[in-house]
């Protein structure tokens, strides 16, 4: 039986059909035309597609839109909005942090849900966030070192 389910993504309505079971991150990219997250393996194993889902990071490619129903979905698009996204993104261009870049819109997500629940995190803290991403270019030790410099950043701008 077909319906429609409603949700919110970066902080504005959709309303979306259940029929079909359209994943979340094809409804992004094909429909509302937020391109950031992208599409690599489409199992579950890259983390290239990762959104924030009620804060927590999810793969996009894995998630039905039909069950988003009253959930805030977040997107790389929105990062550059918020203080921990702005500076995960002067970071990883300071630490120049990636080669090809295709990695880079999911690790700033999980980055961003990290720093969001813990502003000071350990290294192991920082490699488990990243655990679920694949980075093909190598980039993991200017990524890592990145993370630690946006904390840095962050607990200066409180201090
Ligand atoms: S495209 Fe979703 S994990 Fe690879
Ligand atoms: S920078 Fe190319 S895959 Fe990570």
């Amino acid at each position: 039986m077909s319906g429609m389910v409603s949700f919110t993504v970066n902080g504005t309505p959709v309303t979306a059909p259940t029929e079909g079971d359209e994943a979340l991150l094809f409804h992004l990219r094909n429909r509302l035309g937020l391109t950031a997250a992208r599409f690599g393996c489409g199992q579950e194993q890259c983390g290239a597609c990762i959104v924030q889902i009620d804060g927590q990071p999810r793969y996009a490619c894995g998630t039905s839109v039909a069950a988003l129903e009253g959930c805030a979905v977040t997107t790389p698009e929105a990062l550059s909005g918020d203080p921990v996204g702005q500076a995960l993104i002067q970071a990883f261009a300071a630490e120049t942090a990636g080669q090809c870049g295709y990695c880079l819109a999911g690790i700033l997500i999980s980055a961003h849900a990290l720093l969001s629940a813990s502003p000071q995190p350990s290294q192991d803290q920082i490699i488990a966030a990243l655990d679920r991403h694949l980075c093909r270019c190598g980039a993991n030790g200017a990524i890592l070192r990145a993370i630690r410099r946006a904390a840095d950043t962050l607990a200066e701008a409180t201090a």
